[in-house]
């Protein structure tokens, strides 16, 4: 047996055991094959190809102009990495809302052209039709409630979602409603802490928060953000491990300074 078929995949069967055994799931994005790579050695146990690709790796404001096809090459990238980590895919903005048709075809086209294993998609009860038919097609459905930032526009902030009861009500009854209809975790993003803690309580499937306080399943960050090669984006929620935009500054300063005092390469780098 090789080193690669000995390695245990995490499957959406794993998060709902690890969830039932109390034990938290961490998650994070990755987009490339380098990162998710190293993330997956690491032992991470999903790597989301999120949208967010949209602002760290193309630099756009929103998440609403990266493309189906933009997703699927990242996708790809990053499924040619990775071993053991459970690997879930985005459906970007404008490959789901039109309807339930357009929805099906955008998750076929993911699962089919990057190997990927689930897909993610943002909102409840008005996108049911269309969880629904991909989830019938046998497509592993991750959802996400809160702060979606593919609705940027319509809230018109990022900050924190459902502090008012009647917002509240609607995510409980979205988030049931995604639970019964089988949807195998869930995202929280961005709300209050007892509101993510009274829905996790409350669902079978495993919720991952971010920015959604302690008592969820597991927890996702934008691995940008956690490396600190973001800078300028500084919430509440984000616990910065590395700073990893000064430290690739300064190594790049060094190697122009080698270069311009012909320090590099010197004899031993030369053939
Ligand atoms: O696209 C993304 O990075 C996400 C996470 C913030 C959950 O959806």
């Amino acid at each position: 047996m090789s080193v690669h078929n000995s390695i245990k995949r995490v499957t959406t069967h794993t998060l709902q055991e690890m969830k039932s055994k109390g034990e938290k799931i961490s998650m994070l994005t990755a987009y490339d094959f380098s990162m998710a790579r190293i993330y997956d050695e690491a032992g991470i146990d999903v790597l989301l190809v999120g949208d967010s690709a949209s602002n760290v790796m193309a630099g756009h404001e929103t998440t609403l102009p990266i493309t189906l096809d933009q997703m699927i090459y990242h996708a790809q990238s990053v499924v040619r990495a990775v071993k053991r980590a459970l690997i879930v895919v985005d459906l970007p903005f404008g490959s789901y809302q039109g309807n339930w048709r357009e929805a099906l075809k955008s998750a076929i086209r993911i699962m089919k052209e990057s190997g990927a294993h689930a897909i993610k998609l943002e909102g409840g009860e008005e996108i049911q039709e269309s969880i629904k038919r991909i989830l019938s097609a046998g497509v592993p459905v991750m959802g996400h409630l809160g702060l979606t930032p593919q609705s940027i526009y319509k809230f018109g902030t990022y900050v924190v979602r459902a502090k008012e009861e009647e917002e509240a009500a609607k995510l409980k009854a979205d988030a049931k409603l995604l639970d019964e209809m089988g949807c195998f975790a869930l995202v929280l993003e961005k709300i209050p802490a007892h509101l993510a803690k009274a829905v996790s309580e409350s669902v079978h499937l495993p919720t991952i928060g971010i920015g959604a306080g302690p008592d969820v399943d597991g927890q996702v960050l934008v691995s940008h953000d956690l490396l600190g090669i973001t800078k300028d984006f500084n919430p509440r929620f984000l616990r910065r491990y590395l700073d990893l935009f000064d430290m690739t500054k300064e190594a790049v300063q060094r190697y122009i300074s080698d270069v311009k005092n012909r320090d590099f390469p010197n004899e031993n780098e030369s053939y």
